[in-house]
């Protein structure tokens, strides 16, 4: 299916592994040029830099924490400097602290809304200013289905999600009139590093509920969010597409 990315360029949060690597490099194969914007700079950045090039597109690496607002327009302004457009981004960096909420310390709770909400909102800010410029653009927020049911002992990571979802179907209301789309991708457990925090008997448990009998790969989640970047998708927006296997029906 032609998807008609080529040429356009696009930040994703969080790109150095897991998820957003499969992200960043799905689009690469479509011809997007993707800055790879990650807390932590190191050998796996570059090697996801490397790999977007041989994709035969181009790759910036920047090491920002997405949690500084002041930061996210900065970031923007290197990447439309260094790639002459910003047409996509997805806001994919996120973190869990998990406790139940009568043991959760503040510290807990503030880390992962800052990272995951507060995060997505400064790159959705900063991006929406120049999308509206262009009158063209793509956001796509990762979110998860525990921020659409709730999870025992995740009382910070679903409000943060749920807040995102939220935060989202009320962006892509404000940007329709400028041809900007806002969707959520809402994944169930997926192997990556993320999953290793998380102990064997909850692994267990969710396997038995998803209905096809396995967790996703990154891939699964990262070929709808290209699709969601992509033309075809253009009468899509202010949507929460699960990609949990079954897991949450
Ligand atoms: N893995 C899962 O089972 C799963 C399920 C549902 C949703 N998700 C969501 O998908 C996204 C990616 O998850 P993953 O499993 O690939 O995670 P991961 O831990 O493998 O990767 C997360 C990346 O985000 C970066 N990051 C963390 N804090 C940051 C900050 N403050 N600023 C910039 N970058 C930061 C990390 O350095 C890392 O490269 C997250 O938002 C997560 O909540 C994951």
């Amino acid at each position: 299916m032609e998807m008609g990315l080529q040429g356009r360029a696009a930040i994703v949060t969080g790109a150095r592994q897991g998820i957003g690597k499969a992200i960043a490099l799905g689009l690469a194969a479509e011809g997007v040029d993707v800055a790879i914007v990650d807390v932590i700079e190191d050998e796996h950045s570059a090697s996801v830099a490397a790999a977007i090039e041989e994709r035969g597109a181009r790759a910036l690496t920047l090491a920002a924490d997405v949690t500084r607002h002041d930061f996210a327009a900065e970031v923007v302004d290197r990447v439309t400097d260094a790639f002459g457009r910003l047409d996509i981004v997805v806001c994919n960096a996120g973190i869990t602290r998990d406790s139940v909420v009568w043991k959760m310390s503040e510290a807990q709770w503030d880390a992962v809304l800052d990272v995951n909400l507060k995060g997505a909102f400064n790159y959705n800010k900063a991006a929406s200013k120049v999308m509206i410029d262009r009158r063209w653009g793509r956001i796509v927020n990762i979110a998860s289905i525990n921020g659409l049911r709730g999870k025992f002992g995740q009382a910070n990571y679903a409000a943060s999600k749920g807040g995102m979802i939220a935060m989202s179907k009320s962006l892509a209301r404000e940007l329709g009139k400028f041809n900007i789309t806002v969707n959520v991708v809402a994944p169930g457990m997926v192997l990556t590093e993320m999953m290793g925090m998380v102990p064997a008997e909850f692994t267990r448990a969710a396997l038995d509920e998803t209905v096809l009998g396995r967790f996703a790969d990154p891939e699964d989640v990262a070929d709808l969010v290209v699709y969601l970047c992509s033309d075809r998708a253009r009468h899509i927006t202010g949507e929460v597409v699960k990609v949990d296997g079954g897991q949450y029906i």
